[in-house]
């Protein structure tokens, strides 16, 4: 990638490191063991990888407000070793970003040092049962109680609940506001009335729990607000995911990338009708098409995470095309790969099953690619005003038939 700055292949080295010595080694166990991977995580916070996205003022590595493209980039590599363990590392991203875009300075003092050493593992408390890609249908309450807040109610789907020790929680606080309706709050995992509900059994991503997590009356003080005032969650939620979404995008071009190297070496050793499969030419459309799709992607997300770093207007729009078009591609490429190794890429013996599974969660979290859609098609129309000229070169017939 011609134009990686020495910073940014300083950590995809490092990321593919771990990945190869310490992820990909242990991926099919973990995958089946379906426990936390922690020998992982200490291979991580060794290498310092979670410092890349946390300002150098509160420990980590990022010179402006946050590092997207690094995060990017380490997550790429390690999700072509394992897509649960390209999570794993993503969702600390996740759990900090509120606190990154809307923490008050003692918040950030207090917390961010924590995230970027790796002791501080973080999860994003936002999804229901009933409030899934309508985020505003939030049924947990945040109540005030004299002396700070008490949160009522249980959260679904949380990704690393149980592992992380740091949980931002969005909550209804005032039932009366529509704009002001949700705040944010910051729960540490020893809070009294704070627990881990039903462990989910999942498709893929095994290596990371995804849990619900419950509130019975959690206390926090005001200081635990975030932001230190409440009625900006939903806007902290939105602007969050914006910054995630390329990190989720990045895991699922890794996958791809990972499932079209491992079919392009099967394929070149696999010898049927007297050759390699990969001589044939309907194999290697379907190779091509891999490699083209997947590198797409790569540079939809590289300039998604350029546009974050840099503070372009367009963060929405790109963060949800990169989101979507990488997990869309995902999904295709694994499930071409699984092709490619015929029989044996359905049985669990072989590495590719796993990439095919890992890749569907990805369409499905930080917002649905039909949300995802939704967001892009809003952000273009309302784009659209600067285009408002080209109206003149539009006969508009219709509009002669309605005006009678
Ligand atoms: N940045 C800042 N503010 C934003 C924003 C953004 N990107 N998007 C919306 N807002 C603001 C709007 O300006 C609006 O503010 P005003 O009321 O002041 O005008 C307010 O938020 C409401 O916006 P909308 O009317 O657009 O909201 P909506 O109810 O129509 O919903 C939605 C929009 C895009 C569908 C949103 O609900 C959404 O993103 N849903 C998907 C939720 C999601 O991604 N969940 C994932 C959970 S996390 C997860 O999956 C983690 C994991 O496991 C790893």
């Amino acid at each position: 990638m011609p134009w990686l700055n020495d910073e940014n292949r300083f950590w995809q080295a490092k990321a593919r490191e771990v990945a190869e010595n310490v992820v990909r080694p242990l991926a099919a166990e973990q995958d089946r063991k379906q426990e936390y991977p922690w020998r992982v995580r200490d291979a991580l916070a060794e290498a310092g990888l979670f410092k890349v996205w946390i300002p150098k003022q509160y420990g980590g590595a990022s010179e402006g407000p946050q590092n997207v493209l690094n995060l990017c980039l380490v997550v790429e590599q390690l999700s072509r070793a394992c897509g649960g363990v390209g999570v794993l590392f993503a969702v600390n991203a996740l759990g900090s970003f509120p606190l990154i875009v809307g923490g008050t300075e003692e918040q950030k003092k207090k917390y961010l040092p924590g995230v970027a050493s790796g002791e501080r593992l973080c999860a994003f408390c936002l999804s229901e049962k009933t409030a899934g890609s309508d985020a505003q249908a939030l049924k947990v309450r945040g109540i005030p109680d004299g002396t700070g807040w008490r949160i009522h109610g249980e959260k679904k789907w949380t990704t690393n609940g149980g592992a992380a020790n740091l949980y931002t929680v969005f909550a209804v606080t005032d039932l009366e506001s529509k704009a002001k309706r949700i705040s944010a709050f910051i729960v540490e995992k020893g809070d009294e009335g704070f627990s881990i509900g039903k462990v989910e059994d999942k498709m893929g991503i095994r290596c990371v729990p995804v849990v619900e997590t419950r509130f019975d009356g959690v206390h926090v003080g005001a200081d635990r607000v975030l932001g230190g005032k409440p009625g900006y969650g939903f806007k902290h939620a939105m602007e969050t995911l914006d910054l995630a979404r390329p990190g989720v995008a990045s895991q699922a071009m890794g996958l791809a990338q990972g499932a079209l190297e491992l079919a392009t070496i099967y394929a070149t050793g696999r010898q049927q009708f007297g050759a390699p499969v990969s001589s044939f030419q309907m194999v290697q459309q379907i190779l091509a098409d891999m490699a083209q799709k997947t590198e797409a992607a790569r540079q939809l997300i590289y300039a998604a995470a350029h546009a974050i770093d840099t503070g372009s207007p367009l963060v929405t729009k790109f963060s949800a095309m990169s989101k979507c078009f990488a997990t869309d591609t995902a999904m295709q490429v694994t499930t071409d790969a699984v092709q490619l190794f015929g029989g044996y890429g359905f049985m669990k013996d072989y590495p590719i099953e796993k990439y095919m599974r890992d890749a569907k969660i990805t369409q499905i979290y930080e917002g649905t690619n039909q949300v995802q859609r939704l967001v892009i098609a809003r952000n273009l129309i309302r784009e659209s005003a600067s285009f408002k000229f080209l109206e003149a070169y539009i006969p508009r017939e219709e509009q002669a038939i309605h005006d009678g």
